[in-house]
């Protein structure tokens, strides 16, 4: 890695989270790979020579817990999901120049070789620690075969992930109140020896790992503050079937058939991101190293000498934020201390709702792969919609009609109405490219857009990708609508052909800056405009080349979407969510009727809980919203601040009121709030709040409040930030 900007001499390595197989993919999943595929498209388009890379995440128990459900075994499982992974990416043009999986030889033997070198150096230690057990099943309850409190933030948690709270990583024996997911019974705890990474040695190399880490800010704080905060080590194995085994020590006799005796297997988390490396390694075996070579990329800087310039790769990570910490603490903690160069950048993105509401796909809301091709629409719509809808580390909604306004608006009504009209007059009165040159004006404002897009890169600003295009096409229609080339045709022939010329050489800039986010289309209008080869070939350079003399009449773009197609879009989602609703409160039913709490606990996927929060229904009995205004300025004279809960307590005689004490950066308020009615007073300590801080003070029940915290409704539901706002920052 170098800290240059792009492009580098270094081979560049994109990559993006791998996707569990244990489930269709839909909007959430498409967000991030097609994120990533544009961005490491970006780079080969500003010359940098980039591959993408991903593969399928086959152990662990988010696998194992679904093909239980199924009754199939985790292996047969995991399979048919890969296959249909590797089967649906290209679909949507997510153009993985190697993807593998987990489980394959690749990433088994390069797994279990990086274990024995965090052996080796001294960083893994046995200890006994306690694990969930089923004392009905008699088994051990690994991750998410165990669910209970966050010890960290009160939350209902996953035996390994704070998944509807604080996010944490949560370490075998922590969860508080476990119960096994396979038969709802409350779980014990046993004691077992496992295998630590022993992270907490390596506080100093990841602060400054961090301190030069690019990408989103997210990726930075967050482990600044677990750091702070004091890293534990972390267990590295489970006991289950299905994984790679750990490996035994070389030379032992175990090593022979690669298991060590006490059959534990390897913490998914350990192979999972090994899985980049082992893909870009079979990648360069089907190019040959002369091409790409896998260990320039991630050993670069330790190839000096005869072997290379002792420059590390230029390794770039795309991430959803649930998973910030495995890879900025413990993912560079072990490329590090297993000889590898450690990552150039980390961008964590935001989630995806529905409608306003929590993507879950056990409640059918979710937008899936499948269905959105089987509705006709072009994936480049979706592409263009998911990464330009907003910043990466912003949340992003998706509504059939904000997906047709911006289908409407800026593909249909600028991008493609630009290409079509330039082109089509240029067609029709020279038959392709009239005999002119740039003029200056415009190949300043490609130069800029070429620029600006440059920028974008360098800054991983992959909505300023995708809007680059689009931008310089309203400036194209500016510019033809000023101009007016048809007044000109008859009686100024020159000046008419300069402006046609003009346009078709904006026209294929606009092909060659759309080609990341919308490959499809932009190789459309690069075969439109008779240029030669791919889009998907060059470099940026190419945008201000003349353009083909000659091309055949022109088609338009794209397709609007029409108000009764949303109708029908949004009628059908609404119907499947109503029915998976009903179904889900039919097996409640009958979960609760029949105390099979089998069915009813058992894992339910991601967002379960997300559907229970947000399926609420407005209340029918809303107050309008004041009909008097206030201005800007009055509204400065808030002063809303994050703060963190310190300490809460009952008040005696007070049925609903709790003193807190809420660390708000500046200073620490006492603050008496209603809160007993949603909250366990216990487990407020430690939660992030708004802060209404320049409220006279009051007193209440001989307690003096002096702020107040924010909540809505009636079960005081408070009022959050879920990313890296810390206490003291002012709510704009
Ligand atoms: O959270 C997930 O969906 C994991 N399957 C991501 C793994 S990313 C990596 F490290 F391999
Ligand atoms: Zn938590």
């Amino acid at each position: 890695m170098t800290t240059d900007d792009f492009p580098t001499d270094e081979p560049a390595v994109v990559t993006c989270g791998l996707p569990y197989a244990n489930g269709d993919l839909h909007v959430g999943h498409l967000r991030g790979y097609t994120a990533a595929d544009a961005f490491n498209r970006a780079l080969n388009r500003i010359g940098q020579d980039s591959i993408y890379v991903c593969g399928s995440d086959m152990h662990g128990t988010p696998v194992a817990v679904n093909a239980w459900k199924e009754g199939v075994s985790p292996e047969e499982f995991a399979l048919e999901w890969h296959e249909q992974y590797a089967e649906t990416f290209p679909k949507f043009d997510v153009d993985f120049d190697n993807y593998g999986h987990t489980h394959d030889e690749t990433n088994t033997e390069l797994t279990r070789d990086i274990v024995r070198t965090l052996e080796d150096e001294g960083y893994v230690e046995e200890r006994t620690i306690e694990v969930a057990w089923d004392p009905e099943e008699d088994q051990a309850l690994p991750d998410r075969y165990v669910e209970g409190t966050c010890p960290y933030c009160g939350e209902h948690a996953r035996g390994d992930e704070c998944d509807e709270g604080c996010g944490r990583h949560l370490e075998p024996g922590e969860i508080v109140d476990p119960v096994s997911t396979i038969t709802g019974n409350p779980a014990e705890y046993r004691e077992r020896e496992h295998k630590f990474f022993t992270v907490s040695k390596l506080a100093d190399f990841l602060t400054e790992f961090l301190d030069g880490l690019e990408g989103t800010d997210n990726a930075r704080n967050q482990p600044r503050q677990w750091i702070e905060e004091g890293l534990q080590d972390w267990c590295i194995t489970r006991d289950l079937d299905w994984g790679i085994d750990y490996p035994a020590a070389e030379g032992s006799e175990a090593e022979g058939d690669g298991a060590d005796a006490d059959d534990l297997v390897l913490y998914v988390w350990v192979d999972a991101p090994i899985e980049y490396i082992s893909s870009t390694k079979q990648y360069s075996e089907r190019v040959g190293a002369d091409e790409y070579d896998w260990e320039e990329a991630w050993k670069g800087s330790k190839l000096d000498g005869a072997d290379g310039d002792g420059e590390a790769g230029e390794i770039v990570h795309f991430i959803g934020r649930d998973i910030i910490q495995h890879h900025t603490i413990f993912w560079p903690a072990m490329l590090h201390v297993a000889g590898y160069d450690t990552p150039r950048a980390v961008c964590a993105t935001g989630f995806i709702t529905i409608n306003g509401k929590g993507l879950s796909t056990s409640r059918n809301r979710a937008i899936w792969a499948q269905e959105y091709l089987d509705e006709g629409f072009h994936p480049d719509l979706l592409r263009y919609y998911l990464t330009t809808n907003g910043g990466l580390q912003q949340d992003i909604d998706f509504a059939w009609e904000k997906f047709a306004d911006r289908v409407n608006g800026e593909l249909v009504g600028t991008l493609g109405n630009f290409c079509y009209r330039g082109t089509l007059f240029a067609h029709r009165n020279y038959d392709g490219t009239p005999d002119a040159t740039v003029s200056e004006e415009v190949e300043a404002e490609i130069e800029d857009a070429i620029e600006a897009f440059r920028t974008a890169v360098n800054e991983y600003d992959v909505r300023g990708i995708g809007t680059a295009p689009v931008e310089l096409a309203r400036f194209g229609n500016e510019y033809i609508q000023r101009n007016e080339p048809w007044s000109l045709v008859d009686d100024e022939p020159e000046a008419a052909a300069q402006v046609i010329y003009d346009c078709v050489q904006l026209a294929k800039a606009c092909a060659v800056l759309a080609e990341p986010v919308m490959p499809g289309k932009a190789e459309e209008l690069w075969t439109q405009l008779g240029e030669k080869d791919s889009v998907h070939d060059v470099e940026l350079e190419a945008a201000l080349e003349a353009p083909s003399a000659e091309f055949d009449e022109p088609s338009e773009l794209f397709e609007g979407v029409e108000d009764e197609r949303v109708e029908e879009l949004d009628a059908k989602l609404a119907d499947r969510v109503a029915a998976a609703d009903d179904a889900a409160d039919a097996e409640d039913a009958a979960a609760v009727e029949t105390d099979d709490a089998d069915a009813a606990t058992a894992a339910d996927g991601e967002g379960a809980a997300d559907a229970d929060r947000t399926d609420e229904e407005a209340p029918d009995d809303l107050e309008p919203v004041l009909e008097d205004r206030i201005s800007f300025e009055e509204f400065q004279g808030l002063d809303l601040r994050v703060g963190r809960i310190e300490t809460a307590e009952g008040i005696e005689g007070a049925d609903e009121l709790v003193k807190l004490t809420v660390d708000i950066g500046v200073e620490t308020r006492q603050i008496v709030a209603g809160l007993k009615q949603l909250h366990d007073v216990d487990e407020l300590p430690g939660t992030k709040v708004i802060v209404m801080a320049n409220l006279e003070a009051a007193e209440l029940f001989g307690e003096t409040s002096d702020g107040m915290v924010l909540a809505a409704g009636e079960q005081a539901d408070l009022l959050t930030t879920y990313e890296d706002a810390v206490p003291g920052e002012r709510v704009r």
